[in-house]
């Protein structure tokens, strides 16, 4: 018997930075889903449980991939073992982290296969967030598309306008702070004491902007929004930072466009160098990177 079930990446408009136990958020979470980036996960039934990757994940993220599917064979209470492969439709060098898409299609996948063999009810979206959540906090909100509100234990669909995404590759090297360490750090940080609650009202304003289609308070917003998160990292003890003088030139770029029409894409950028922009589909531009 075999199994197969495929996830999307995402991207936060409103940051996941913090966490407490079990990944559960200090605060809540607002994210875009790059469908067009996917994880494929399959499982057999094997003998002795192992992993085949196409990337050349190190030893630690196979065991934290396995430990996930363990958990969720201790749910349901089975003792099956699995071989498990994994493959991303995108490459390494596309600088979009692997893990959310990852462990949500493991955590479907595992799910649809252990409930299979044991004759129970496939859990809910909600409940497999949950699951997903504990893999990889991130994970949980690539279980719905196009927006997912991450909000304590599980994500939820969010109903927003439809955008069109584009990613500008500055770096595409391994990161030398994993997020898992940054969530730690940043609470070093002098500014991370109201950071709940700067976090909370941009959620809050966001999603109204982006219902009534606000796009320069959208803009506003989510800049400030990915710029506190590295403001935490470059406060933490020890600091740390992502930002690259390409992601500056780039950046700039995008305010003096701004500046000109008062229009332009929505920005964000990750715990890494690379640009995420956002377009109304009603309204695509080229940025012309030459000046
Ligand atoms: O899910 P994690 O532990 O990899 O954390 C992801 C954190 C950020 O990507 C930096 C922000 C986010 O909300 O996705």
């Amino acid at each position: 018997m075999k199994w197969f079930a495929q996830a999307p990446s995402n991207i936060a408009l409103i940051k996941y930075m913090g966490k407490k136990n079990e990944n559960i958020p200090c605060n809540s979470s607002l994210s875009y889903t790059l469908d067009k980036y996917t994880s494929t996960v399959t499982l057999e039934l094997a003998s002795q449980s192992s992993f085949k990757n196409s990337e050349n994940l190190d030893q630690f993220a196979i065991q934290r991939f396995l430990n996930h599917l363990n958990y969720i064979k201790n749910i349901f209470g089975c003792n099956e073992n699995f071989l498990v492969k994994s493959t991303n439709n995108f490459p390494h060098s596309t600088g979009i982290a692997s893990s959310a898409s990852s462990f949500a299609a493991l955590t479907i996948c595992g799910c649809k296969a252990i409930c299979d063999i044991l004759n129970k009810p496939l859990p809910s979206l909600q409940e497999m967030s949950a699951i997903s959540r504990k893999g990889s906090g991130s994970s949980c909100r690539s279980l719905f598309s196009p927006w997912a509100l991450w909000d304590g234990e599980y994500a939820q669909p969010i109903e927003l306008p439809t955008l069109h995404h584009e990613l500008i590759v500055v770096d595409s090297s391994k990161k030398l702070v994993s997020s898992s360490q940054a969530h730690k750090l940043v609470s070093t940080s002098s500014l991370f004491v109201n950071r709940p609650q700067r976090a909370q009202k941009r959620l809050e304003n966001l999603i109204h902007a982006l219902k009534i289609l606000d796009w320069a308070t959208c803009y506003q917003i989510c800049w400030e929004e990915f710029w506190d998160m590295h403001a935490l990292f470059e406060t933490s003890s020890p600091h740390f930072g992502y930002i690259l003088p390409e992601t500056m030139n780039i950046l700039r770029k995008i305010e003096n466009m701004w500046r000109k029409i008062n229009d332009g894409p929505v920005v964000t950028i990750d715990a890494g160098a690379n640009i995420h922009l956002l377009w109304r589909n009603n309204n695509l531009f080229s940025l012309d990177w030459s000046n």
